[in-house]
């Protein structure tokens, strides 16, 4: 059976910017060869993750999340059978997004939506993270560049 999880947490005293390469391609190695896939957020304060994957596996790499020590207050924030991926890999994304980390911030409040109600909220998280918006300057050239190329 498929499953998809959610999990947030906050990296500990152990934790280095530079340690986060390591994690990344542990983690992108481990979780190819367990057909997990999904996506891991930072903010540079906080971590936001789904987790895709056979529900053996996904047990697996939770309890090693659990015993992590390079992060802590790591919570459960949603879990699901699912009968098909939103990911097709396993990828991190960083952010610096103000309205990011605000989101993130609600999810890990007691008053969080719920495991019936978090996927409503944290795909279009990852979806703003890959697909920003425009910048209105960025927006302006994009007309700019589209009115060139259909010509006079
Ligand atoms: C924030 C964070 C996210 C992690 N995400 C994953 C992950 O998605 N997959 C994974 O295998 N390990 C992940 N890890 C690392 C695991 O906790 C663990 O160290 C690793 O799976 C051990 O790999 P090994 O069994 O190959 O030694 C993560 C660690 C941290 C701190």
């Amino acid at each position: 059976m498929l499953r998809r999880l959610a999990w947030t947490s906050v990296p500990s005293a152990s934790f280095s910017a530079d340690g986060l390469d390591d994690i990344v391609a542990r983690a992108g190695r481990n979780n190819e060869r367990h057909h997990v896939s999904g996506v891991m957020l930072f903010t540079g304060a906080r971590f936001l993750g789904v987790l895709e994957g056979a529900e053996w596996d996904l047990a697996n790499l939770w309890r090693k999340l659990a015993r992590d020590e390079r992060h802590q207050d790591l919570r459960r924030i949603g879990d699901v059978l699912c009968g098909e991926r939103w990911f097709p890999t396993w990828t991190m994304l960083r952010t610096d997004s103000a309205a990011v980390r605000a989101q993130i911030e609600s999810l890990r409040s007691p008053q969080a939506p719920g495991p019936a109600a978090w996927a409503d909220a944290v795909h279009p998280i990852t979806l703003r993270v890959r697909h920003p918006a425009p910048r209105p300057d960025q927006r302006l050239e994009s007309l700019r560049r589209a009115k060139a190329r259909a010509g006079p």
